[in-house]
């Protein structure tokens, strides 16, 4: 049992000093009776709350894909940049979203905003497996002994080994190749050291996919949507 002046307050719809004169006006039901105290205990999941007779929509969780965009930092404060989250519009930002794991400034692409601990740990532990997909430019030609090294587990730079990972060229000549990486980890800069590895360097990175996730095309870099309910099913099982 949550507060009804909390519950409202954490939903967007105003602060606890404005919610609160809502109540003292009448203006908030909660299954149909006027509420008389912005103190109420009650659930929001099980009851239905009006506000000038109008019902609102309790969620609990928010779940967002966005098309990161470069130069700006997956985190939810930074002291100099600015990050995703400065990106999302307040409706949203309430809940506070946070993103799972993380693109690096000059990464663009899928990443996955939300407030809920269970998924994000589900999708980060490297125990879980998820694949998650990049396409990435690199400055010279890779060639099939990269693609076996990838395959083997490349040795980063402090010597971690990393777990296998598929390498699929779709170009590759002296001006330089277009690939796709797929990992299940998320180390520090990790697509980037492994190419360095190969001594070979990434230029352009972009997530396409996260687990059953795909980007979706149509969202500009910058642009964010909330997830579908199957896309969101997809996810968690
Ligand atoms: N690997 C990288 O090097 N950078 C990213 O942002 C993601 C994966």
């Amino acid at each position: 049992m949550e507060r009804l002046d909390k519950v409202l307050a954490n939903l967007g719809y105003g602060t606890r000093k404005e919610i609160k004169a809502a109540v003292k006006k009448g203006l908030v039901t909660v299954d149909g009776k006027v509420a008389k105290d912005n103190g109420l205990k009650i659930d929001p999941e099980k009851c239905k709350i009006e506000i000038n007779g109008e019902e609102i929509s309790y969620k609990k969780n928010i779940y967002l894909m966005m098309n990161k965009p470069d130069g700006v930092v997956s985190a939810t404060f930074d002291k100099y940049d600015e990050t995703v989250v400065d990106l999302i519009d307040p409706e949203y930002n309430v809940f506070n979203p946070f993103p799972v794991g993380r693109l690096d400034k000059d990464t663009v692409g899928l990443l996955i905003l939300t407030n809920d601990g269970v998924l994000n740990h589900k999708l980060i532990s490297p125990k879980n497996h998820v694949d998650k997909v990049y396409y990435a430019e690199i400055n010279k030609a890779v060639c099939d002994k990269d693609i076996e090294a990838f395959e083997k587990g490349i040795i980063l730079d402090d010597g971690y080994k990393c777990m296998p990972a598929k390498l699929q060229v779709m170009k590759a000549d002296n001006d330089g190749s277009e690939v796709y990486v797929t990992i299940q980890e998320g180390k520090f800069h990790q697509v980037k050291r492994m190419f360095e590895a190969r001594g070979k360097k990434v230029v352009y990175l972009k997530r396409i996919s996260f687990g059953t996730l795909e980007l979706d095309e149509n969202l500009e870099e910058g642009e964010y949507r909330e997830l579908t309910d199957e896309e969101l099913k997809s996810l968690t099982i």
